[in-house]
């Protein structure tokens, strides 16, 4: 089974960005944690992050016949992209959305997501565990 976690802008600084909100850890440590809690061999993790909302969509359409399921944080473009709602349901690919923090306790405009109704699940407010959820319930629905 091949997985891609795709993170969208500003994930890159993670560690440095906001830590009270996104913690202290950065992406690759995230990342590092969670290949180590992977206990199959026949699970394989691809990853990806760019600041570009193209590169995203990009990465998106390229799992069509080479992955079996996304995890996607795309950022603040959760709130707005329809372009990568559409990419999501374009591709057909299993697809799950991951936030770091809470959205439903931060701002208004946090609480919508325009690619939660393409997603098999949507998760948030649990930290670098909510990427390892993330993985779990691919791993059932897949
Ligand atoms: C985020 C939440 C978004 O609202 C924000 O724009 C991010 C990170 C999260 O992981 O909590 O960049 O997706």
């Amino acid at each position: 089974m091949k997985i891609i976690i795709i993170n969208g802008p500003n994930l890159n600084l993670l560690g440095k960005r906001e830590p009270e909100i996104y913690g202290v850890e950065t992406l690759e440590d995230i990342l590092m944690w969670l290949e180590k809690k992977i206990d199959s061999e026949d699970i394989k993790i691809d990853w990806f992050q760019s600041n570009h909302e193209g590169d995203l969509i990009d990465q998106i359409q390229s799992t069509i016949s080479l992955f079996d399921g996304i995890i996607i944080n795309p950022g603040a473009l959760t709130h707005y992209s329809f372009a990568i709602r559409d990419a999501i349901a374009s591709v057909n690919t299993p697809t799950v959305e991951v936030h770091l923090s809470d959205l439903n306790s931060r701002e208004e405009f946090r609480r919508v997501s325009v690619i939660k109704d393409e997603c098999i699940s949507q998760i948030s407010g649990l930290g670098k565990q909510g990427y390892l959820e993330a993985l779990k319930t691919l791993i059932h629905y897949i």
